[in-house]
């Protein structure tokens, strides 16, 4: 591994990374580069997924027989022996030479901005306006962290053992923000990873195994698992050498995920359905244009999304601003393959049944402002759809649809608007437009999401500024928030003792 300095003090301040400003003329060519790049055919095939000697279980194998299956299991007892050995040594080094390893993955990850938007376009359908953000939070979380890791050293070094190994297991959506965000996060806190991709992408997860490898962590603190569903999967989550397994994905997985680990650490990140209310004293276009791109970003395939809209008395009454909204959800260009111009790429899969329900159907007293269209073969790229009417306990009000759909409800006043969006067994996030200040304060006292925001999108919390996650049903043993002060915490044990001076 090349030298590493160890001087904290070397370490620059935390700063955000800066997205790519898609207005200058150079940066519109750099992204038409990339994405033209990856719409070749094959390209994508050719590019590297976690490597065979560290899969579980063979790619596509989901249907191994038994001898198999003994075969992938001895394999997998291999690569967590041999990570819980290697994560001693990475655990033992000063937390200084692990921070300034992950300063050089982000500054790789930020090198390889055009590798990484091409490789999601063409794995996930994910378009230049989202995956770009996605790479600024990716080199983010690796700084972030890396300065987490010092001040924990610092300051409660005595009382804290690291976990020796963690399993990330992070969702499609955002391919490569959230697997680097949970990998950086264990290898700071000093424990080895497995990172074991969601299916579509695990392309993705290769560029950011690839940039930390060549940063300096070594290769047995940091292994990929090819993804799969199958045997080998939920063997590696009960593997008993696995300390904690970190989830981002949906509630029904963080049961499954807990119920194959009785008493050992499972901290999910897990779904949501999460409303913004708009009262009348709002910069009405400012709230349209948050709505839609908190609604429709990415077709709306986030935890995060805005998937009902609370427009409070006069705001919903108002025909101008239903006009305007549908007006703006119907001019954001959808394509795919997704080019520079897209705003809206395809879903990543089929929709399942509960989303195709809802891009089809109404329940009683819905009609649409802004019917879904199909509009390719695959039945993966939609336009978006808003729907007036939603009812109070109906199943679009209370259920997370992830997709291109977004629901409009009325509330007579603030305190109706509070009760709809706190009446679903979510919490992750809520959003307010509002410019009265006693609104603001009666709202952040009442809404119970997880991440509140008032007059912006209640999508794409910035690390270190938003840190993430839920509570009620949007979050299981999460303890702390990702992107925030105390995430790090949660890698490892406590003793009682307390602190070294
Ligand atoms: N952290 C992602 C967001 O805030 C999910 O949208």
């Amino acid at each position: 591994a090349p030298a590493v300095p160890v001087d904290p003090a070397s370490l620059p301040p935390f700063a955000s990374e800066p997205d790519t400003n898609p207005a200058l003329p150079a940066n519109q060519e750099w992204a038409r580069a990339a994405l033209a790049q990856s719409a070749e055919p094959g390209w994508l095939d050719a590019l590297p997924v976690p490597p065979p000697g560290d899969r579980a279980s063979p790619p596509g194998d989901r249907a191994s027989p038994p001898g198999d299956r003994a075969q992938s299991r001895s394999s997998l007892d291999r690569t967590v022996a041999t990570a819980r050995a290697a994560a001693a040594q990475w655990a033992a080094r000063p937390a200084a030479e692990r921070a300034a390893i992950l300063y050089r993955a982000a500054d790789l990850l930020s090198r390889r901005r055009g590798h990484l938007i091409a490789v999601a376009a063409a794995e996930a359908g994910k378009s230049i306006a989202e995956s770009d953000p996605e790479v600024s939070e990716a080199v983010d979380f690796a700084r972030y962290y890396a300065h987490r890791a010092l001040e924990l050293e610092r300051v409660r070094g005595a009382d804290f053992t690291p976990d020796r190994l963690i399993v990330v297991t992070p969702p499609w959506n955002f391919p490569i923000a959230i697997p680097t965000g949970g990998t950086v996060a264990a290898l700071a806190a000093g424990a080895a990873v497995i990172l074991k991709p969601a299916g579509p992408v695990p392309r993705c997860a290769q560029v950011i195994l690839e940039a930390l490898w060549e940063a300096g962590v070594p290769r047995a603190v940091c292994v990929g698992v090819y993804p799969d569903e199958g045997p080998a999967g939920e063997q590696l989550l009960r593997h008993p050498g696995v300390d904690r397994v970190l989830l981002t994905g949906a509630s029904e997985t963080a049961a499954l995920f807990a119920a194959w680990r009785p008493g050992r650490p499972v901290n999910a990140e897990t779904s949501g359905k999460n409303a913004l209310i708009v009262t009348p004293s709002a910069d009405r276009d400012l709230a349209i244009a948050d709505l839609v791109h908190s609604a429709f970003g990415h077709a709306g395939q986030k935890c995060s999304a805005a998937s009902l809209g609370i427009l409070v008395g006069s705001v919903h009454d108002s025909a101008r601003f239903r006009r305007q909204l549908v007006d703006a959800a119907s001019s954001l260009v959808v394509d795919w393959p997704v080019d520079a111009a897209a705003a809206v790429g395809p879903l990543t899969e089929e929709p399942t049944d509960k989303l195709f329900r809802a891009l089809t159907t109404l329940e009683p007293g819905e009609r649409w402002l802004l019917r879904p269209q199909r509009l390719d073969d695959t039945g993966r790229l939609w336009s978006p759809g808003i729907k007036d009417g939603v009812a109070p306990g109906s199943l679009f009000h209370r259920t997370e649809v992830f997709g291109p759909v977004l629901g409009l409800m009325r509330a007579h006043d603030l305190d109706e608007a509070l009760a709809l969006q706190n009446g679903t067994d979510f919490g992750l996030t809520a959003g307010l437009h509002s410019r009265d200040l006693r609104e603001v304060r009666t709202w952040l006292d009442g809404a119970q999401a997880g991440n509140l925001y008032v007059n912006r999108g209640i999508t794409g919390a910035i690390v270190g500024r938003q840190p993430f996650g839920g509570w009620k049903g949007s979050s299981a043993g999460l303890g702390s928030k990702a992107g925030g002060p105390n995430y790090l915490m949660l890698m490892g044990t406590w003793s009682d003792a307390p602190a070294a001076a």
